[in-house]
């Protein structure tokens, strides 16, 4: 049996405890493991003067895949920039995935099966912006090219196809934004023809954010541009038990970073209450990233089991800590 490498990234406050809660979890599945923790955030920024050095985007590199926990975002520090975004930008990490499933608790909508697959690279987080006149007019270019629409929604009819899903919804606002949204969308009909068995569906943007509420279990995969799935991502989680379950996936053509949604939660650290459940269901996703599928099911099943007998942390109604939890999901793997 081959060992897996995978790179961790603790980061800062919450993060730390929580990757080494999700590493004794994945060091009980029947999977050989090589470990290699690397710096990102705040912390390693005071240690090495660089909130993510190179040496990390080697480790994720090279990895199989890669397990993030968070980063705290300092105040304002003149070179500091922002480690989560350069990491998607220096790998390439093209797709960002956020599940959003029920899960058997009181503050959860049932029957919620859905993935959101947002591009992560281009749009209007392009990072082209300006000042003219004197400071009183300011531009954002939303960027929206061929090859960025191709892959991200290549990645959504083979996300539908791989997890047995039957149709895509294509959310785009193209009455208004001709060019860049009428691209992706001529792009989306054009691929969707390589998916016959897939059922290829579009709607406005602002329809999909009221129809998320109206009616969630209507979809199954959302695929659509960087800000508008920044936020209907944020909005679906909050259906399905919130930040201290949502995770989501950063993949790219030769790397993938999983991370829980939630950042680094300063007034958590060291509480012993901060919610692991989000980062196994992180580490869920890497395991069927790297085609473990058996042991993904087996995780989930592990986390639904002890979510429904309220073996959990406060933030849903629990009265465990982060290592009791960490401990009863291992009992039920
Ligand atoms: P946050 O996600 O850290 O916390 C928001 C709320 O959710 C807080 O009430 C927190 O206690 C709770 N929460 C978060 N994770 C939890 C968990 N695992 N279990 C139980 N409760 C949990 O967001 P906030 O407070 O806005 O930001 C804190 C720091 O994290 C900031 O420096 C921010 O920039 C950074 N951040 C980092 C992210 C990342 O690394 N990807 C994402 C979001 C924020
Ligand atoms: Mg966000």
């Amino acid at each position: 049996m081959m060992n897996y490498k995978i790179c961790l990234l603790p980061g800062d406050g919450i993060g730390p405890e929580v990757i080494a809660s999700a590493k004794d979890v994945l060091t009980a599945l029947p999977i050989q493991w090589d470990f290699i923790e690397c710096g990102i955030g705040f912390g390693e920024y005071q240690r090495s003067d660089s909130p993510l050095p190179d040496s990390t985007i080697r480790q994720i590199r090279h990895a199989d895949a890669t397990l993030f926990g968070a980063v705290t975002t300092p105040p304002n520090i003149p070179n500091y920039f922002s480690p989560v975004v350069r990491m998607r930008q220096s790998l390439e990490l093209f797709s960002n995935l956020r599940p959003c499933r029920s899960i058997p608790h009181p503050s959860s909508r049932s029957g919620i099966d859905l993935i959101i697959v947002r591009e992560n690279t281009e749009g209007l987080y392009s990072g082209i912006e300006r000042l003219e006149d004197d400071g009183n007019r300011a531009i954002t270019e939303r960027v929206i090219t061929r090859k960025g629409s191709e892959r991200i929604i290549r990645k959504a009819f083979d996300t539908a196809r791989q997890t047995g899903r039957k149709s895509v919804h294509v959310v785009h606002k193209a009455n208004v934004l001709r060019q860049t949204c009428g691209l992706f969308r001529a792009i989306a009909f054009e691929i969707a023809k390589e998916y016959p068995e897939i059922t290829t569906h579009e709607m406005l943007v602002d329809t999909c954010a009221m129809e998320l509420v109206r009616a969630p279990e209507q979809f199954e995969v959302i695929v659509t541009t960087n800000l508008f799935g920044d936020i209907l991502s944020d909005e679906a989680c909050m259906f399905v038990g919130g930040l201290g379950v949502a995770a989501s996936a950063n993949i790219g053509a030769d790397a993938a970073v999983f991370e829980p949604v939630h950042g680094s939660a300063p007034p958590l650290v060291g509480t012993s209450k901060a919610n692991p459940i989000a980062t196994y269901l992180a580490a869920a996703m890497l395991l069927d990233y790297i085609n473990e599928k058996e042991s993904a099911e087996r995780l989930r099943n592990a986390v639904e089991a002890c979510i429904a007998n309220k073996e959990s942390t406060p933030d849903l109604d629990g009265n465990l800590t982060t290592s009791q939890v960490t401990e009863r999901v291992i009992e039920k793997l």
